[in-house]
């Protein structure tokens, strides 16, 4: 099939696009207001985009609390949630009022932050401290600049990560879980028995051919 977003002739019950870029991470993001009240919400269109600094994006179908606090204080934290913690995830997606603490509504504990204001998620296996970049207005579905997507680039100024998930000077990424979103309402969880490693190739002297070592890592990024 091909279909045109703009046009909604997919002929499906749902536009699938959610259901074909998987899985996303989610960044389950803490912000605080100007009165410094606590908020949580978990955000699917995120990644992280670059790591001299550390960059992380995510964005938001129009101004949710979260961006608005981040432009009010210019900080965000985004926990990393665990399969454990899939239910609160869901539970601090409700759309509450402005100033209701999600961390109370799903009986999760804030962790202080170190370098921000906003806390991370206590039991999330890590978590980054952001300061924000940017915020980009993307463009909007229709006529309405209102449900316009706010994109907010955050770079990445502290990062905790639980001593439990590293192992011999690694972060055990298996044993993280790391829940991430499907389409619909379809998640999936990361498992130590689908992590599988390659080494990058090697391009030969002459710069036109290229092999792939089967031995194990060395260690050297390249
Ligand atoms: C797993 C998950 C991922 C989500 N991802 C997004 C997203 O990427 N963008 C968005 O606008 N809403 C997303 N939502 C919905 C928001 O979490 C929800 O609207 C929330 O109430 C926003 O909170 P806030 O207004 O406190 O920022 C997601 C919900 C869930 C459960």
């Amino acid at each position: 099939m091909f279909y045109e977003p703009r046009l909604r002739n997919h002929g499906l019950r749902h536009d699938p696009f959610k259901a074909l870029v998987v899985p996303r991470p989610i960044g389950w993001i803490g912000t605080v207001d100007a009165d410094g009240r606590p908020n949580l919400a978990p955000y699917s269109f995120f990644n992280a985009v670059a790591d001299r600094p550390p960059m992380v994006v995510f964005s938001s179908a129009g101004r949710k609390h979260s961006v608005a606090n981040i432009e009010q204080t210019g900080e965000f934290t985004c926990s990393l949630a665990g399969y454990g913690q899939r239910a609160a995830v869901n539970m601090t997606s409700a759309t509450v009022a402005a100033g209701i603490d999600e961390f109370a509504l799903a009986g999760l504990e804030p962790e202080p932050s170190l370098r921000v204001k906003p806390p991370w998620v206590k039991g999330a296996p890590a978590a980054l401290e952001c300061r924000l970049w940017r915020v980009v207005e993307l463009p909007p579905s229709g006529p309405e600049r209102g449900d316009a997507h706010r994109l907010v680039i955050g770079e990445v100024i502290g990062i905790h990560v639980v001593d439990g998930y590293i192992r011999e000077g690694r972060v055990d990424t298996g044993a993280m879980r790391a829940l991430s979103r499907l389409g619909y309402m379809d998640y999936a969880v990361l498992e130590a028995a689908t992590i599988f490693t390659m080494n990058r190739p090697e391009v030969g002297a002459d710069g036109r051919s290229a092999t792939v070592s089967d031995a194990p890592w060395d260690g050297v990024y390249r």
